[in-house]
């Protein structure tokens, strides 16, 4: 549905400083009706992608394509106007006009845009927009009068109203209070894939990420770190940063060897077996990463298999939903989380074992394309 090659995008520096790169090599592909979110920490160049894409930005070189047609190329010298590409787009702030009500501001892009309908259509198309966001009974509603969430639904009645065949939300839920920001999560969801709408949808927040997406772009520094499903990104993470990123983890570093059947860490704690990417060489830096949910506690009879070390319990947080245990193991901490039924006090030695499969081996250092921006 959507196609992205090679974007590189700069602005130009202020105050004579040099030009800022905030993309410096976007490709990535979005399939039909599928929501495809793109993550990152601020400023990595998530809204300069999405402007991109609707066409407020253009990109220095590249290409973009929707449906098989070229909206963008640098080498054909051919750019398509943001108002012909139909799509429909919200914003953090939800710029709704202040002067109008609910029904004149998702009318607004009827009225006003390149797809200009019959007075009856319209009318018709509104309401339909306002039913689906659940607002049919406020459409004479002076906008200024509705929630901070009836806004942004009214924001997002606006960008279906003219039925587009790809919808971009930059962080449309992030002025939100977190209990209204978890209901319209699921909403937001459940409402583009009964539309069968393609999603492009930006957050700075893993949480949203896992719980909305089919697929994750994780960014940083202008760059791709990771795409893949929500599971991939947490429980594979291909590097320090995206373990980081999407939850916590233990970090154990170590070096590689691969003389075994298995991958294997030295570490402070001894060998750890896991899961090494084919790129790793022997005798490469590493992190071994761990979910502190991934850890088990072994019996006494497993205490000397593969990935078995005796620990010592230092703390043990009660926190309702979980318990958050930290333990020593030969001067290092480690963090599990368990669940609150566990009978575990403080001092205890345990046998903790790591699954080789949760054991995911990254390289240590931080990969040259991921590094700040010059
Ligand atoms: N209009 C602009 N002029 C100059 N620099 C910009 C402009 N917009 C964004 N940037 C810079 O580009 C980088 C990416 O920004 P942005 O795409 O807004 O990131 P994100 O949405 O991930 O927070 C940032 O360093 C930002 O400061
Ligand atoms: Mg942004």
């Amino acid at each position: 549905m959507l196609l992205i090659e090679k974007l590189v995008k700069s602005y130009p520096g202020q105050h004579g400083q040099d030009a800022m790169l905030a993309l410096r090599d976007i490709s990535f592909k979005v399939e039909e009706g599928s929501f495809f979110t793109l993550l990152g920490p601020s400023g990595c160049g998530k809204t300069t992608t999405l402007q991109c894409i609707a066409g407020l930005e253009h990109p220095d070189t590249g290409l973009i394509q929707m449906g098989g047609k070229t909206m963008f190329s640098s080498r054909e010298n051919l750019i398509v106007p943001a108002n012909r590409r139909e799509l429909g787009m919200v914003f953090q702030s939800y710029a709704v006009w202040p002067h109008m009500t609910v029904f004149e501001n998702v009318a607004f892009p009827l009225v006003y845009g390149i797809k200009r309908a019959p007075t009856q259509e319209m009318r018709t198309r509104v309401l339909k927009a306002l039913e689906m966001v659940e607002l049919g009974q406020f459409a004479d509603r002076p906008a200024p009068l509705l929630s901070g969430g009836q806004q942004q639904r009214v924001a997002l009645a606006r960008a279906l109203v003219h039925a587009p065949r790809l919808l971009l939300l930059d962080e449309p839920l992030s002025n939100l209070d977190a209990k209204l920001r978890d209901t319209m999560r699921t909403e937001i969801r459940n409402l583009v894939k009964s539309l069968g709408i393609t999603t492009i949808f930006v957050t700075h927040d893993q949480v949203e990420a896992v719980s909305m997406s089919d697929q994750i772009l994780l960014m940083r520094a202008g760059k791709i770190v990771q795409q893949g499903s929500p599971r991939d990104i947490y429980l594979s993470p291909n590097s320090v940063f995206t373990a980081d990123f999407m939850g916590r983890s233990n970090l154990i570093t170590g070096v590689l060897d691969r003389s075994g059947e298995t991958a294997r860490a030295h570490t402070a704690l001894g060998p750890i077996s896991g899961v090494a990417g084919p790129a790793l060489k022997p005798g490469a830096s590493v992190v071994v990463v761990v979910r502190p949910q991934g850890i088990r506690i072994a019996s006494t009879s497993e205490s000397s298999g593969l990935n078995c070390f005796k620990a010592r319990v230092q703390n043990m947080n009660f926190l309702g939903d979980v318990v958050e245990m930290q333990v020593d193991i030969q001067g290092s901490k480690l963090t599990l989380m368990l669940n609150p039924y566990t009978a575990i006090s403080v001092g205890q030695e345990l046998t903790l074992e790591f699954p080789p499969e949760r054991c995911v081996i990254v390289p240590s250092e931080v990969p040259s394309s991921c590094g700040p921006l010059k």
